[in-house]
């Protein structure tokens, strides 16, 4: 834990700072744009975004933070996953479809192969701002601004696109609002029912050698749901086979539209960020003393933290005193990514340092974002085999230090898109070419994704075998 001056004057500056939806924006803000061209027309949107109707509701988001209690010791598994970015082009209902597919293709390997209730959380419907390591990009001689995600400006590379329009901001929300209706009728009306198991390995995967292990698996649960139904257990008797909780996050990086969304709830009284359930901080925004931890201390919803190979154990103990200063289980989700090189040297410390101090904490790993490489012909990717890599290394290394590996972060995507080398598929770097949709980051395509959820699986197994051993003496 902190040292008790430190903790005094992070105590003291708080109080004299009390906490607002808009006190953030008396701190240094990173990676929120401050070229909009009329600040007017910025501040009447986000006027126009604060009479709208919140996205989600208070008592879900407590109903995630409660299930991430459970991860947190261990007794749950947190799948978090979706597009890195989510743009105005890729908007269709088969995408979002697709996406909810793979997410209950995995949930299901991971619950039933893995032993664990599954929490399931999207990447969706809101991920659009991304932070970027370069504030302009150069194409043959001519720099324009940076694409920074649909919400804020074009990726097309023309001066125009690249201007920030606030407009974007209500038409990233009317899309958020659309794609939560579309999966909150997939989650709660029938496509979600544990008898539609077969039918989530439709298209591209179902040929492929992880979708034949898949529909083995299917087979035994349909099998176990005969002998159910043979004893009186149906959805009619247990509507929870019926249907799933999905819920949505996305990165806390525009402010601005956070604040926005902000809103007292009338049963708790308390600050909910009401666009989506789950918030994270980004490994380039997660300064104490910077805006977005000032915006992410105040909400009450479950949020998350990357911790990259730059996190010192120090500053992470101090992140968690300004994120989660009562300790409250659930409310603190630390994402590792650190990259398969780079994990054994960097997380064992931090593990350490959180287990020394107590603090009740999910671990999740996200293996995405310390594993991307360019190719020679300049496609963005990521190997499947560092991706698998740094996942064995994640789950081994809780385990060593007596923590639980609690979750995993994926950047994917349901469709057979050639974004990320390698995997049962063998894509190789002729293939990236073929279907690189991505708008940011590579992704995996579902039969990459269903792979990793059968490698959780069995090191979940694995893990419970091992603790059941150990508890036989
Ligand atoms: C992301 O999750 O898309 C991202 C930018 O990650 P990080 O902050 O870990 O780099
Ligand atoms: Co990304």
């Amino acid at each position: 834990m902190l040292t008790s001056g430190k903790r005094n004057s992070l105590t003291t500056h708080m109080k004299k700072n009390p906490w607002t939806p808009d006190s953030w924006r008396a701190f240094p803000a990173k990676h929120i744009p401050d070229d909009y061209p009329d600040a007017a027309a910025l501040g009447s949107v986000e006027r126009i975004l604060r009479g709208f109707p919140p996205l989600v509701f208070a008592g879900e988001a407590r109903k995630l933070k409660a299930a991430l209690a459970e991860a947190a010791d261990g007794h749950a598994f947190l799948l978090q996953g979706g597009d890195c970015a989510e743009s105005f082009k890729e908007f269709h209902p088969d995408n979002i479809r697709d996406t909810f597919r793979v997410l209950m293709q995995m949930a299901v390997v991971l619950t039933f192969a893995g032993g664990k209730p599954v929490i399931k959380l999207g990447r969706i419907a809101g991920q659009f701002a991304k932070p970027r390591s370069e504030l302009t990009e150069t194409r043959d001689g001519v720099t324009l601004p940076a694409y920074r995600g649909d919400n804020i400006n074009g990726m097309e590379f023309t001066p125009a696109a690249r201007i920030p329009d606030p407009d974007r901001l209500l038409r990233a929300f009317s899309q958020s609002a659309a794609t939560l209706n579309l999966l909150r009728a997939f989650a709660g009306g029938g496509y979600a029912d544990l008898h539609n198991v077969h039918r989530w390995n439709l298209g591209f995967v179902a040929d492929s050698p992880q979708g034949q292990r898949y529909r083995e698996l299917a087979d035994k649960i349909s099998e176990s749901l005969e002998f159910m139904a043979a004893c009186g257990v149906t959805p009619d008797s247990t509507p929870q086979m019926r249907q799933v909780d999905l819920f949505t996050s996305h990165e806390a990086l525009l402010l601005g539209f956070e604040e926005a969304m902000t809103r007292v709830d009338s049963t708790s009284g308390e600050y909910y960020d009401t666009s989506a359930h789950f918030l994270w901080i980004g490994d380039r925004t997660r300064q104490p003393d910077g805006a977005h931890v000032e915006f992410c201390r105040g909400i009450r919803n479950p949020i998350g933290l990357k911790c990259g190979p730059n996190l010192k154990p120090d500053e992470l103990l101090r992140l968690i005193d300004i994120l989660n200063p009562q300790d409250e289980p659930g409310r603190l989700t630390l994402i590792a990514r650190f990259g398969s090189d780079k994990v054994a040297a960097g997380l064992p410390h931090l593990v350490r340092a959180v287990r020394r101090s107590g603090a009740r904490v999910v671990w999740s790993c996200d293996p995405m974002h310390g594993n991307t490489l360019r190719t020679d012909s300049g496609f963005k990717t990521r190997p499947v085999d560092r991706i698998l890599s740094e996942i064995r290394q994640f789950m081994d290394i809780l385990t060593a230090e007596g923590a639980h590996p609690g979750g995993v972060h994926l950047e994917m995507s349901g469709q057979n898109v050639t974004e990320c080398l390698g995997g049962a598929q063998a894509i190789t770097e002729e293939d990236l070419s073929s279907r690189y949709h991505t708008h940011c980051d590579p992704r995996l395509n579902g039969e990459q994704a269903l792979e990793i959820a059968f490698l959780i699986a069995e090191k979940l197994r694995a893990g419970r075998a091992e603790a059941r051993a150990v508890a036989a003496g």
